[in-house]
């Protein structure tokens, strides 16, 4: 590679990957890296990979097909290209990647970002094919530290991993393979992370965490669980708003129940995937919990937050999955009442249990069955959104619009909410009231603060 260098990252897969990318962005500046837009620019390219479903991971071979013609090419001018392969795939394939696609130059897995410069060098001595996928996550965090806030301008909405990991195994998901045990970042890293985010600019921090709310560290006066680290957060100056992401219901505790109440930082969002409403299905699944233990819990979150706004993960034709399972998911959608959802066709991934099971759910009805809960899905997130026409409430200007003077914001919901600028700017927490709601988005007017518009 010649200097200066220019790497292009592409990111697939979870928020979490999106913090690694920034991350990998932190150890690669003060080696003299500007990281660029356009895989054609660059000097190394790499593809940090989602493996959670088929279709992610595969999305990572035909974006390497492609590559290597762009590979090719710059050879046959005289310049190189590195081309390394990050995150979850790398993780869970690791030479295989090498085997199947040779164009790739390395390999590094989701906790090896802090060994891009020793890659890196080796690859200018001239070594190829190699791979690095062995270290827990804590050599990553103190390796990486508070690096992971000294670049030089910061999102206003910015995210921090906390923990990392999965000890849950659920039957269909490679998480816990590709992520390794569940690691909690020590409270103080935490806090002096999320200072100079802040000091940076950050309005609003989102903890990110696989099972977020199983974070738990030594700090002052004993062990916090994310409820204590959520008020010790709220107490930085400058920092107007709180986010986590994501909670398994089994880790949602009273406290944190009631942070929703009483952290006024705390944003009214949660996002708490349950999967499937059948407890049939459940405990295949090896969730641990039931359809009624998580209505209850949702009962309690809104007899604490009653304007809470719930989030969901689902997944369809989970292997043995009948028309009477599948019916009590979309009961417990109309009894939960979702703001906004994701939701997935099951997916057989390699090494999972759920794989290995001969009752598995014709590509046919898993699509049927999507298309059905997709629909009642979409409904509910319009109808939460109409409620708010003519609301009024903050939001935090987060970036500009498609159109001239608009900027888009976030409401407390964690919907986008499109408003003319009139003279505020991104990163300022302002009054709005809404006119017009969208599928996915409110239009709104900012308030005259001084003339009281109300
Ligand atoms: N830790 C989070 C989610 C991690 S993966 C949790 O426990 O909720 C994000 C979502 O992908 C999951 O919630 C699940 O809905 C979906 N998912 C995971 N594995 C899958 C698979 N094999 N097939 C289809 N969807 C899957
Ligand atoms: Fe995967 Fe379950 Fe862990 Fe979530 S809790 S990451 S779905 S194993
Ligand atoms: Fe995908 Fe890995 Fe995230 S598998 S969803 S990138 S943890």
């Amino acid at each position: 590679m010649s200097t200066p260098r220019k790497v292009f990252i592409k990111t697939y897969g979870c928020q979490m990957n999106v913090y690694d990318t920034a991350r990998m962005s932190d150890v690669l500046r003060p080696m003299g890296f500007e990281q660029v837009e356009a895989a054609a620019e660059a000097d190394l390219i790499i593809l940090n990979t989602c493996h959670i479903r088929e279709k992610a991971a595969e999305k990572v071979y035909s974006e390497l097909g492609r590559l290597r013609m762009l590979k090719q090419d710059r050879a046959a001018r005289g310049r190189d290209l590195a081309i390394a392969v990050a995150g979850c795939v790398a993780q869970a394939e690791g030479e295989a990647i090498i085997a199947r696609a040779p164009v790739v130059d390395f390999i590094f897995g989701p906790q090896s970002t802090h060994a891009l410069p020793d890659l890196i060098s080796r690859y200018d001595a001239g070594e190829r094919a190699m791979v690095e996928t062995d270290f827990p996550a804590r050599d990553k965090f103190d390796a990486l530290g508070e690096k992971a806030a000294a670049a030089p301008a910061v999102p206003v909405s910015a995210f921090l991993a906390v923990q990392e990991g999965c000890d849950k195994f659920c039957a269909f998901c490679v998480v816990p393979y590709t992520r390794g045990a569940e690691y909690s970042r020590p409270p103080e890293r935490i806090m002096a992370e999320a200072r100079l985010l802040v000091d940076k600019g950050a309005r609003e921090i989102t903890l990110l965490g696989q099972n977020v709310n199983a974070w738990h560290g030594q700090g002052a006066g004993g062990t916090w669980n994310l409820a204590r680290l959520l008020s010790e957060l709220a107490s930085i100056d400058g920092l107007g708003r709180l986010r986590f992401t994501t909670s398994h219901p089994n880790d949602m505790d009273d406290e944190l129940i009631a942070a929703f109440a009483e952290n006024e930082k705390l944003m009214p969002y949660l996002h708490l995937p349950v999967q499937s409403g059948s407890d049939a299905i459940l405990k295949a699944m090896n969730r641990k919990h039931t359809a009624g233990q998580y209505l209850d819990l949702v009962a309690r979150l809104r007899r604490a937050r009653p304007d809470i706004a719930l989030s969901g993960d689902f997944i369809v034709g989970f292997p043995g999955e009948t028309e009477e399972d599948f019916a009590a998911t979309l009961r417990i959608v109309r009894e939960a009442g979702y703001a906004q959802a994701y939701s997935f066709k099951y997916s057989a991934r390699p090494g999972t249990p759920a794989a290995e099971r001969p009752d598995q759910v014709p590509q046919e009805v898993k699509s049927e069955r999507l298309a059905r809960l997709q629909d009642l899905l979409a409904r509910q997130q319009q109808a939460f959104n109409a409620a708010f026409v003519g609301r009024s409430f903050d939001i935090l200007l987060e970036k500009p619009g498609r159109h001239r003077g608009q900027l888009v914001g976030r409401s407390p919901w964690l919907q986008a909410v499109h408003v003319q600028a009139r003279g505020h700017a991104i990163g300022d927490i302002v009054p709005v009231r809404v006119e017009r709601a969208g599928k996915n988005s409110l239009s709104a007017h900012i308030m005259d603060t001084t003339t009281a518009d109300v």
